[in-house]
């Protein structure tokens, strides 16, 4: 069937008190619609369609993808009135499937299966059973079964509040009749609003036959309409995605203490131990393991990098075998080749460290190029900022840079150097030579303390 897919998106989301509007409110690290959009699109349909209006500029300026069109909606008269919006882009052949922007937990294989099963210019809803069905439409039917019409919450009488089968917001309509019917509806209701799931009595009363098809995971239809729900489908979602990487391999300490905001590309036999968040796009090799409470985006960890407890990266590829933290910042721009070891409070940010060489204490290194097998001590600062302009840092291969350095930047320390601790280093510090830059120690012998005068 030629199908056109219609996401409605235009509502203000009123129940989330919040000045943004609802359909760009973050599940996953990514606003609400773009995971309808995914769905969407995993149909492999012939036009995505997307009804928008609240927040309009917004909303449409977060997805400029070329593949979307877009039907304003300049009043939210109701999720009819969006849909007939969106009619005069839909060929009349089309088959039409709608999915509500704030509903981004229905799964593309569910979409699919209700796809397949029905022919061409059928009538179909995607219902759900639900323990607790507040707040969805409920689907009335007649004696035999038959689909009668759906009725909104605020309208339904007790004994149709009663009834646990609910719209889960997804239709399969055809566009021919769709404009015909929609332009008839009236907003006689308790919203004044003009529904869609009026439309589905029409259907009813023409005889026409409405095939429903239920969701198999009711977690799937959770409609978005306040916080609460909000959070609700951000667990079941970071559920999803522990389970995928379950799927994969992945040793997950405790799947419900697992966040993923963005994508997360695994090697075999990762380990990852309670309260990693991940952001953007980050990719672990084979056997890398995260300690607890790691923050980690846009990074790149090379085969069997181990970090310990408590670290942020953000912007950072290392190479095989590294080790990182407890307590490490890495900014971005921190590139590491093998074995290299960033111990605890080190902050890194764009510098190049090459193999085998090792930061491990209370460092600051900042733009700065460290060759191989070198040994920063503890509590060197790179001085790369001048109150003006960043200068850069260069430090050789095997240098040794003893404890409580400062580098004042712009400055070079040769290959082999070896640079004494409590050295303020200005100048360039020559290759396999010892510098060191600092007060000599004197002692005074016969010395006393002063005594407090008594007056
Ligand atoms: C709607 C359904 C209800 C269903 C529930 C599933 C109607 C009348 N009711 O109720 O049967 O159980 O979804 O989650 O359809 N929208 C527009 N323009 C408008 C109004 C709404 O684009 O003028 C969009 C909203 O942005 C939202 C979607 O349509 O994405 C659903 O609207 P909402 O107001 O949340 O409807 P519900 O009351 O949840
Ligand atoms: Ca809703």
């Amino acid at each position: 069937m030629a199908l056109t897919v219609v996401i409605l998106a235009a509502g203000q989301g009123k129940r989330m008190n919040s000045d943004r509007p609802k359909v760009l409110q973050p599940l996953a690290g990514r606003p609400l619609l773009a995971h309808v959009i995914d769905t969407a699109r995993a149909l492999g349909p012939q036009a995505v369609n997307i009804v928008y209006g609240h927040g309009a500029e917004a909303v449409k300026a977060a997805f400029p993808d070329p593949d979307l069109s877009w039907s304003h909606q300049a009043q939210q008269l109701g999720t009819g009135h969006a849909v007939l919006q969106a009619l005069p882009a839909i060929p009349a052949d089309h088959d039409v499937l709608i999915l509500c922007g704030d509903a981004p937990l229905v799964q593309a294989d569910s979409l699919a299966a209700m796809l397949g099963a029905l022919p061409p210019h059928s009538f179909g809803l995607l219902t759900a059973r639900l323990a607790d069905p507040t707040g969805y439409g409920r689907i009335v039917r007649d004696d035999g079964g038959a689909v009668r019409g759906v009725v909104e919450e605020r309208d339904a009488s007790p004994s149709e509040s009663a009834i646990d089968e609910i719209n889960t917001g997804v239709m399969l309509l055809p566009a021919a009749w769709l404009g015909k019917t929609l332009a008839a509806l009236d907003n006689d209701n308790a919203q004044g609003e003009y529904y869609l799931t009026d439309v589905i009595g029409l259907a009813g009363a023409q005889g026409l036959p409405i095939v429903t098809v239920e969701a198999a995971d009711p977690s799937e239809v959770l409609g978005i309409n306040d916080r609460t729900q909000l959070a609700m489908a951000e667990r079941i979602m970071q559920r999803r995605y522990a389970q995928t990487l379950l799927d994969r391999g992945v040793t997950l300490a405790d799947p419900d203490r697992f966040d993923l905001r963005g994508r997360l590309e695994v090697g075999r036999d990762v380990f990852i131990d309670v309260g990693a968040v991940f952001e953007g796009s980050v990719e672990l090799g084979d056997g890398v393991h995260i300690g607890p409470n790691a923050f980690i985006a846009n990074t790149k960890l090379g085969d069997g990098c181990v970090v310990h407890a408590h670290c942020a990266m953000d912007g950072v590829v290392a190479g095989p075998d590294c080790e990182i933290g407890p307590f490490a910042r890495l900014r971005p721009g921190a590139s590491f080749a093998e074995r290299v070891k960033i111990g605890n409070f080190v902050e890194v940010k764009a510098s190049e460290i090459e193999a085998g060489s090792k930061v491990n204490h209370l460092s600051y290194i900042g733009d700065t190029r460290v060759g191989r097998d070198v040994n920063i001590g503890a509590g060197t600062i790179t001085c790369n900022y001048d109150g003006a302009n960043k200068h850069r840092t260069t430090i050789g291969d095997q240098v040794f840079v003893g404890s409580g350095v400062m580098l004042v930047a712009p400055v070079t320390v040769g290959a082999g150097a070896t640079i004494g601790a409590g050295s303020t280093i200005t100048k360039e510090a020559p290759a396999e030579a010892l510098t060191v830059a600092r007060a000599r120690q004197t002692t005074l012998t016969g010395w006393h303390r002063p005594a407090k005068r008594r007056d």
